[in-house]
């Protein structure tokens, strides 16, 4: 024992006293076991936070692995349902559907076949809904996998956004989803004003409290998209989506845009990309106490940690822990995640 608490000589520390300076320096004594490094988590990651995004393709019987999304798949209607089995198994809980068009002459510039009853996305809906009661279905909102220019809304000639119609459109698109049976839609267009839109249109069609609606907020447009818009064929066709996405210094504009957004009727709030931009999910918790905040870790994102993987940079599960835990930590709740699969196991061995 040193002398600190011995109330009769004052202690001074010295370079062969082991006794600690100050009672406050010592840490490690609240992490020193695996299950006390849990307690540490502010937030946990668990089975329910996760959400599995899914390709589905208008051929019902195809299964093609994605390439520039490693272990991912594009999967038809008939074929899809086998895999979410083994998943639900493992204890998924959600996904969030994107449609793939491959048909030849399916897009137009107003996006068509995005609520095309026979199409992908609303008979998925309909497959998942009556194989898995307790899944949690959500839907992609955007035109961009469906019209003829890659553009996620409906343009003028001049190549610029026709912001009414495009938001009358995707708003019908949404209530369509939930028409078929999606528990959210989540518009990812970045359109000003879609959420006001769809909002009304799920309460004037009698689905707004049986589908919930979580607005892409604060998505910024950067460089974290590429394998997406390959597996989505979803790239426009010419410019960028700059004028409608976030840039992404911008973090006053995704403070307004989460703010307006709640206020136009959001019952959760997403920011994407993730990693690039916690701050902003930090943000996105300061400012929507009242709602479950979502990022979405991208495409990009998924395919540079296998990439660093791969070259032995880093290791994969660790790095997605790692990844995971910064998004749990800035204040989301809720991930959307390619690495669903893999953590539905991971999470397995942790306990
Ligand atoms: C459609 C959409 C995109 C993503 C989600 N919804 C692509 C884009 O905006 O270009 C990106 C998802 C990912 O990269 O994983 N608007
Ligand atoms: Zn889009």
């Amino acid at each position: 024992m040193s002398g600190l608490f011995n109330g009769t000589k004052k202690h001074v520390a010295t370079f062969t006293d082991s006794a600690p300076t100050e009672i406050s320096s010592i840490l490690a004594g609240g992490y020193h076991h695996p299950l006390l490094r849990q307690w540490q988590n502010e937030r946990q990651l668990t089975k329910s936070s996760l959400i599995y995004p899914l390709f589905i393709t208008d051929n019902a019987d195809e299964e093609t692995l994605i390439e520039s999304l490693p272990g991912q798949k594009r999967w038809g209607v008939n074929k899809v349902v086998g895999y979410v089995e083994t998943l639900v198994a493992k204890g998924l809980k959600a996904v969030i559907l994107f449609g793939v068009p491959l048909a030849e002459g399916i897009k137009d510039p107003v996006g068509t076949a995005a609520d095309d009853p026979n199409g992908p996305v609303i008979l998925t809906i309909k497959a998942l809904r009556a194989n898995f009661p307790d899944l949690f279905i959500m839907c992609d909102v955007c035109l961009c996998e469906y019209t003829s220019h890659g553009h996620c809304g409906i343009l003028r000639e001049d190549g610029t956004i026709l912001r009414e119609d495009s938001v009358r459109r995707i708003a019908a698109v949404a209530v369509n989803y939930a028409k078929a049976g999606a528990h959210c839609v989540a518009p990812s267009d970045m359109i000003d004003g879609r959420i006001v839109a769809i909002k009304r249109g799920l309460i004037d069609a009698g689905y707004a409290n049986r589908c919930m609606l979580m607005s892409y907020s604060a998505k910024f447009s950067g460089n974290l998209y590429g394998p997406f818009r390959d597996a989505a064929g979803s790239a426009p066709s010419f410019g960028d989506r700059k004028s409608y996405q976030l840039p992404t210094g911008g973090r006053g504009l995704a403070r307004r845009a989460i703010i307006r957004d709640l206020a136009e009727g959001a019952d959760a709030i997403m920011v994407k990309p993730s990693t690039f931009y916690l701050d902003i999910v930090s943000d996105a918790k300061e400012l929507a106490q009242n709602v479950p905040i979502c990022t979405y870790q991208v495409s990009g994102e998924y395919a540079m940690l296998h990439a660093a993987a791969e070259k032995g940079v880093v290791d994969l599960k660790t790095i997605a822990f790692e990844a995971t835990y910064g998004c749990l930590r800035a204040g989301a709740t809720l991930i959307i995640s390619y690495f669903t699969p893999d953590f539905l196991v991971w999470l397995d061995e942790l306990e």
